[in-house]
């Protein structure tokens, strides 16, 4: 969803907003902006499109490039259709503002304006920011205006502005992500660390209520009382290149390759040698809860969801204990009846999804004793739980995610051994299974990254798809429909196989083909194969996804063989290959596809 950038310093600020905002696309947006300071005039150059559109318009355009200080933004439309008047940054004369969240209380705050005779152009929340701060320019500094306007938002936000009188940034982060860059002489601002990691590796995360000025040699903090703070730096030791192509031709195939890896990263230094589980360091909740829990509340969205879902069998199994799986948007208005010994589980990649945040600030408000699984280290999911268990896939820029969902399951894992271990079973020959799958990860992408890639050759004219999948395959189909529907547009159901004949299977025709996913464990494969049979006879075509080829099926895409209890490491890859390339055949956007967003942080 919407990036933000600023940057105060020595350098050529447009370079500096440019490079970030490149940074930033992977989030999702349509349209694109930046605001200079030059001189005493604040000079904004914005337009629909991407940021390349913008970069072709600021080389036709007066602007001046010399400029120090500057704002810029990708949005992701809310209020307000995406077109270049809509796009930020919104100014008056005086002021520029970039900001992503929502304000809730807008039109409370236009009809104020509108009571002083200020009207605003264009149909967004935002606008209303900058011209409440101009309004409070009358009679108060810049810094002092700013604040006041702060004072009147309700919703959620981060924000970034600028005035043509002052050399520094106001910075003001309530419920959006905002992270200060920090280097000599110069200072960044931007809604993640990967629009600033080409330049430092030294970040203050801005806490909810924080207000922030910023110059190139001075930050001063305010805390939600009006405080002013002490927040201390945090080093991230991402790389420019770990947040770059690598030589693919996009960031998904990539991360798709780069699984074992996250695996790997995930699981190492928290299993020792003989199986036992080592997260002690990271589950600070107290001994004593963590063996009587009586039941786990897992709530999360999107791919994370569906990894919550492929893990729930294996947390009941370990755990002895009932596990839920809730999609945030709907757990959030929903009066959920916690047991005596509930721990609630927040699964997010990036930590900023709002519909996963909210669900977890209610639980922590009953008293619930809650625990997160995040990639994006200091975000606001990772903090806010009592304890939170990091993936450490390293940064995710697709659109769609990978790697995450591969390195979710790897801490689901964990966390059911852990628990199982708490309780006093032993599951070290597990949790040994558990270490080898880096190794069967990369055998599987090198196995099927050229099967898929010819089936979607011969598969990507196809509208409809149908992913059928039993026992620990099931969750798989959903992930696999929801990954051929994010980036190839291709309309994709996923279904219990047993559920086939109470409704899907009235859709099966030569133009409707299935991909099947069975493991060989008996008796699951026989009566996924009874599934084959059934569509065959109605004329619908067959990808088996499976460690045991069937003749009945048009293709089989042949996994390595693994135990039943690990297949969805394995399976879900080539369902990640088949709609990557399906997308390739297609000339969509992988990496950016339409209307997604990476980091979802409005309802
Ligand atoms: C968005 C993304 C999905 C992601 C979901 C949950 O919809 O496009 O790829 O699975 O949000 O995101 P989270 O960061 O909470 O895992």
């Amino acid at each position: 969803m919407c990036g933000i950038v600023g940057y105060c310093g020595k350098q050529e600020a447009l370079k500096v907003l440019l490079s970030g905002l490149q940074a930033l696309e992977y989030r999702g947006y349509d349209s694109a902006g930046i605001s200079l300071k030059s001189g005493n005039t604040i000079e904004t150059v914005k337009t629909k499109g991407k940021v390349i559109d913008l970069i072709t318009l600021i080389a036709n355009s007066s602007i001046n490039t010399q400029a120090s200080i500057g704002i810029g933004h990708t949005r992701w439309a809310t209020h307000g259709i995406p077109s270049s008047e809509n796009a930020h940054p919104h100014f008056t004369e005086r002021v520029s503002v970039v900001h992503n969240g929502i304000i809730e209380n807008y039109r409370e705050l236009e009809a104020l304006l509108n009571q002083n005779g200020i009207k605003r152009k264009t149909q967004t929340d935002t606008e209303i920011i900058a011209l409440l701060i101009d309004f409070f320019l009358k009679d108060k500094p810049f810094e002092e205006a700013f604040k006041e306007a702060v004072k009147l938002l309700k919703g959620s936000f981060a924000i970034a502005a600028i005035s043509k009188d002052e050399n520094f940034i106001m910075a003001a982060k309530h419920e959006s992500p905002l992270v200060i860059g920090l280097s000599k002489n110069q200072t960044f601002i931007a809604s993640d660390v990967s629009a600033m990691i080409e330049h430092t590796n030294s970040f203050i995360f801005l806490e909810d209520g924080d207000i922030a000025k910023i110059s190139n040699e001075k930050i001063v903090i305010w805390d939600k009382n009006g405080k002013i703070v002490n927040r201390q730096p945090t080093t991230i030791n991402w790389s420019k290149q770990t947040a770059q192509k690598g030589g693919y031709k996009h960031f998904m195939l990539k991360e798709i390759a780069e699984e074992d890896e996250a695996v790997r990263n995930t699981i190492q230094s928290r299993i020792s040698e003989d199986g036992r589980i080592l997260l002690d360091d990271e589950i600070t909740i107290d001994e004593k809860f963590i063996k009587n829990i009586d039941r786990i509340t897992i709530v999360a969205c999107g791919t994370s969801f569906y990894a919550g879902l492929t893990a729930k069998p294996i947390l009941e199994k370990y755990t002895g204990v009932k596990v839920d799986v809730e999609i945030g948007s709907e757990f959030r208005y929903y009066d959920y009846p916690y047991s005596k010994n509930n721990l609630f589980v927040a699964i997010s990649q990036s930590g900023e999804t709002a519909d996963t945040k909210e669900p977890l600030r209610m639980a922590k408000n009953k008293g619930i004793k809650t625990l997160s699984i995040v990639n994006v280290k200091e975000s606001a999911i990772a903090r806010m739980a009592d304890s939170c268990i990091y993936t450490l896939a390293g940064p995710e820029i697709s659109v769609a995610s990978t790697k995450a969902f591969v390195s979710q399951l790897a801490v689901l894992y964990m966390l059911a051994f852990y628990i199982g271990q708490k309780k006093g079973k032993d599951n070290t020959e597990r949790s040994r299974i558990l270490l080898s799958m880096p190794k069967l990860i990369k055998e599987t992408f090198n196995a099927t990254n050229q099967t898929t890639k010819e089936l979607a050759e011969t598969y990507h004219r196809y509208r409809n798809f149908l992913y059928l999948g039993r026992g620990l395959c099931y969750p798989l189909a959903l992930e696999g429909a929801l990954k051929l529907k994010e980036i190839s547009y291709i309309h994709a159901e996923g279904y219990p196989a047993g559920e086939m004949k109470h409704g899907p299977i009235a859709l099966i025709d030569e133009n409707t083909p299935t991909v099947v996913i069975a493991h060989q464990k008996e008796p699951l494969y026989s009566k996924s194969l009874s599934n084959c049979e059934e569509i065959k006879s109605r004329d619908g075509k067959i990808i088996l996804i499976s460690d045991k080829p069937a003749s009945i099926v048009d293709q089989t895409i042949e996994v390595p063989i693994v135990d039943y209890e690990f297949l969805p490491f394995i399976y879900v890859i080539p369902l990640q290959l088949f709609a990557y390339y399906m997308a390739l055949f297609l000339g969509y956007d992988i990496d950016q596809p339409r209307n997604l967003a990476k980091s979802v942080t409005v309802e």
